[in-house]
């Protein structure tokens, strides 16, 4: 089945294009359909509107349209056949696949800007002292909790009960990180082949996990301000996937945070669509400008629709792998039933030294959230100064920037840099079919001291993809 764009939603998306600035409508029109689907957020295969459908919808000639469409088909980002339409493309069938990032070994002095997450907080020794205090009270039993030691959830439903959403510990079970989770949830609530729809750009492991489930991905792209709510309600209504899978608290990569409006309207969008919502609040806690958090997504929900994932990776350590899933009572019953064929039970002591860290929340999330500040003021000021042409909006909250570079070059400039001892995600990554070429996350959870190195080492790469021989990749390395 192919989506279908109409005519007024391509409008939308279009927004301001250039028509009558000096250059053909045509030629306008093109370049800025060539730009959406370059940056994600028009997804490939869909079946753009009919010519006269589009021509009425911008208020230009049928005549326009027809040259803009023959020029995205000259260059491979528009497919048409007779009878069938016409739908988006890539040149040259370009497709990047979702293999997980696996990289080799890191060398000393490498500065790993490919993972967003921070060191261990000072606590987690202290909570790991305690728990073991607390360890023998479960040492009587078999130890297979599947859905998690009960101190646990209990912290993590008043988690939610504070930010107020009354929740109760049956509603949470414990997984080993929210990449379980989600794994979970997808097990459970997506049929092999059944259409899901992701954010563009989104999480890259997601993606990851979806296409190990063959899921059929649909993608929703975000715009320079985050999620057009219209778009994003036509697109359920329209495509009525099976899960759509959003972060709505300072989305991975772009760090959004969804207004509480778009909230309110979601959750019964998505039921009427015959849609469950899966929801990542890997981030919340990490606001760092925000005056009054949103209520969560689920706090809307009155049909059970919504699946909640989140977890302690991000705010606390990657190295704890706790996470969690918030749902029905009997949702979170029939996930322990699927988890028992996937790890069984997550280990009991990890969850004990969780729920002791959970009690120094407070000082936890505040040293984080004044750190993350501070770094992420530092590096936008030296990307200010250094790489004047490269644009971002100030992240309200979570760990990264999403780049807007002067050209095309994500990959050949993660490449480039690579050879400096700097890793990075490009943006491809967080897309997908080889869009998003344009973007480059960020992250700054690293010292000061290395973003600061950091960006000195990307200034020089930058220069080296300039150069009339560019370093080193005149000559094919040799394997033998
Ligand atoms: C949005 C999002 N979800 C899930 C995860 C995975 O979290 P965990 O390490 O707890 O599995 C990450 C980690 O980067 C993430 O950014």
């Amino acid at each position: 089945m192919t989506s279908v764009l109409h005519g007024r939603q391509l409008a939308r998306l279009l927004g301001r294009w250039d028509a009558g600035r000096g250059i053909p409508d045509y030629v306008a029109l093109a370049t800025a359909v060539r730009g959406l689907l370059n940056d994600g957020r028009l997804a490939l295969g869909l079946r753009l509107p009919a010519e006269r459908e589009l021509a009425t919808a911008l208020g230009i000639s049928r005549t326009t349209v027809t040259a803009g469409y023959r020029l995205l088909r000259e260059s491979g980002h528009v497919t048409s056949r007779r009878g069938a339409g016409s739908w988006t493309t890539m040149p040259g069938g370009a497709r990047v696949g979702a293999a997980g990032i696996w990289s080799p070994s890191t060398t000393p002095d490498m500065i790993d800007l490919g993972r967003a997450a921070l060191d261990a907080p000072p606590e987690l020794t202290v909570a790991a002292a305690e728990a073991l205090t607390d360890l023998p009270r479960y040492l009587g039993d078999a130890g297979y909790h599947p859905v998690g030691l009960i101190e646990l959830r209990t912290a993590v439903a008043d988690g939610y009960t504070r930010r107020g959403l009354p929740t109760s510990p049956e509603q949470i079970m414990i997984t080993s990180g929210v990449q379980n989770a989600l794994d979970l949830a997808v097990r459970l609530l997506v049929p092999v082949g059944q259409p899901v729809l992701v954010e563009s750009p989104t999480y890259p492991n997601a993606l990851v996990g979806f296409a190990a489930r063959r899921s059929r991905m649909l993608t929703y792209g975000l715009d320079d301000a985050g999620w057009d709510g219209e778009l994003l309600l036509d697109n359920l209504r329209q495509n009525r996937p099976r899960v759509a899978y959003l972060i709505p608290e300072f989305q991975n990569p772009t760090g959004h945070l969804m207004p509480q409006p778009l909230r309110e309207r979601l959750p019964a969008a998505a039921h009427s669509a015959g849609t469950d919502l899966i929801i990542d609040e890997s981030f919340v806690d990490l606001a760092l400008d925000v005056e009054e958090m949103p209520l969560p997504v689920a706090s809307f929900d009155r049909h059970a629709r919504v699946l909640t994932i989140g977890g302690m990776s991000k705010t606390y350590w990657g190295g704890l792998r706790i996470g969690w899933v918030r749902a029905a009572a009997p949702v979170v019953q029939r996930l322990a039933a699927v988890r028992v064929g996937v790890d069984m039970s997550g280990p009991v002591l990890d969850q004990l030294v969780a729920a002791r860290l959970l009690a120094h929340a407070s000082s936890v999330v505040e040293a984080r959230r004044v750190r993350l500040r501070r770094q992420r003021d530092v590096l936008m000021a030296a990307l200010r100064e250094r790489l004047p042409e490269w644009r971002f909006r100030v992240p309200a909250g979570g760990v990264t920037l999403w780049l807007e570079l002067d050209a095309p070059i994500s990959s050949p400039l993660c490449r480039a840099v690579e050879r400096y001892g700097i890793r990075l995600a490009p943006g491809p990554r967080f897309g997908m079919d080889g869009t998003m070429e344009r973007f480059l996350r960020m992250p700054f959870t690293l010292p000061e001291r290395d973003l600061l190195e950091a960006v000195d080492r990307m200034v020089e790469a930058r220069g080296d993809l300039d150069a009339p021989y560019p370093r080193g990749y005149d000559t094919p390395a040799l394997v033998a």
